[in-house]
């Protein structure tokens, strides 16, 4: 059978394969500790719910136009001024089948065949995929103070002729910190200056601990929207815990956004109309649902923090925010597959190998579970692989007697 270079260049969803692999374990009624989700636990707010219900209740569900409804559009104009503090018109704004399709169609529209993206490392693993998909060259940069943090240096050293976009996610996924004001307005002021695109990848941007606000690259933009490359993306997925509700959107030049959508267009046209209207709920909805997850966020991550500090051998920097610890396993480990492979055979925790971030050696751990969850699932990947852990560990009724160490 014969497919396409492109159709065969592209890697499976690490992330979705590991969803599925939880849910198969569970149903035999395996034991499953599962540390490698991208989606908070709590329900979607209330508001999503009676504004979705209430479209589906009249049975009037049609298409919608290619960018998106003009009440989310609506929607997405209040968040962008409520959370940016800029005032951006309908025209600068599309919304998609998530963040996910927002990215896509944005690289879409700007990239051609051999164009090159940069990103810093560790990245979310479908940006390179992505890029891929649209025959350009992703371009991970590595920080070169061995931190998370880039700082502009790193990036001006892969700019070249090339170069067409920059992404930037902050705060970041998998690391969990949220870069310095320093940086993205360094970044924002270099893509400006050198005319290349600047996506903004903000999709954790409300997901912050300790009351902090991450930098707002509107603050250092010079110029208008409409005479920027700069590319802002966002979406209900996870700050509303509405991963399945697949709305996200970006707020970009208006010239821009008609390209997109004319992508959009024929790909898929306008987000469901049901889903939408659940955004619509969600965004003009009580707030105070994403408080709420943030506090318990903070508080799953600095129980994740205590269990993996009491823990030698590891490296381990602390999230600003996120659901994410990124976590160096290296001491023991230098194959992050192997290792997460390991894990899931031998104490069923499940994680994610730091390799689809781009740094092997990492896991990434997921804080989206319960208090219990990363408790036992640090507990159990202890027990895994360090050797001064005792012989035996019982999981439920399971008694598991180490002989591999
Ligand atoms: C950094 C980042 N961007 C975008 C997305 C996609 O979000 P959505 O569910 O809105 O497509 C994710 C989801 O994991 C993500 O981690």
């Amino acid at each position: 059978m014969s497919f396409s270079i492109i159709g065969k260049s592209i890697a499976e969803s690490v992330t979705l394969k590991l969803n599925e692999t939880a849910a198969i374990l569970r149903a035999k009624g395996e034991p499953v500790i599962h540390l490698g989700g991208g989606e908070p636990k709590t329900k979607a707010p209330l508001d999503a719910i009676m504004a979705a219900a209430g479209l589906l209740n009249s049975g009037d569900i049609r298409y919608t136009p290619a960018d998106g409804i003009p009440a989310l559009k609506k929607a997405i104009i209040r968040f962008t001024l409520d959370t940016y503090g800029r005032l951006v018109a309908p025209e600068n704004v599309i919304a998609s089948g998530g963040a996910k399709q927002a990215i896509m169609v944005a690289l879409q529209a700007i990239l051609d065949p051999q164009d090159e993206v940069i990103f810093p490392a560790p990245y979310w693993v479908s940006y390179p995929e992505m890029v891929k998909l649209c025959g350009a060259v992703p371009v991970p940069v590595y920080p070169e103070d061995g931190t998370f943090y880039p700082r502009l240096q790193d990036i001006e050293q892969v700019c070249g002729p090339y170069t067409k976009a920059v992404i930037i996610n902050s705060p970041n996924n998998p690391s969990g910190v949220v870069y310095s004001d320093q940086f993205i307005s360094d970044i924002v002021e270099f893509c400006e200056e050198k005319g290349i695109y600047l996506i903004m990848d903000d999709i954790y941007h409300r997901l912050v601990f300790g009351g902090k606000k991450p930098a707002n690259c509107f603050d250092y933009l010079k110029g208008s929207i409409d005479d920027s490359k700069l590319i802002l993306v966002n979406g209900v997925s996870k700050q509303y815990a509405m991963t399945g509700f697949r709305i996200g959107w970006a707020v970009a030049n208006k010239k821009l956004i008609e390209v997109m959508t004319n992508i959009q267009g024929h790909q898929t046209s306008g987000p469901s109309v049901v889903l939408q209207a659940a955004a619509v709920g969600a965004v003009n909805g009580i707030q105070s649902c994403v408080d709420s997850l943030c506090t318990t966020l903070e508080n799953n991550t600095r129980v994740m923090m205590e269990q993996l500090n009491a823990f030698t051998g590891l490296g381990v920097t602390k999230p600003d925010g996120t659901f994410y610890c990124f976590v160096d396993f290296s001491n023991y480990n230098k194959n992050s597959t192997e290792l997460a492979l390991f894990l899931l055979d031998k104490v069923r925790v499940i994680t994610v190998p730091g390799i689809e971030f781009g740094c092997d050696g990492y896991l990434r751990l997921s804080t989206c579970g319960s208090v219990k969850d990363i408790t036992e699932g640090i507990e159990r990947i202890k027990w895994a692989i360090d050797p001064n852990s005792p012989n035996e560990l019982f999981i439920g009724e399971r008694k598991l007697t180490r002989d591999w160490l």
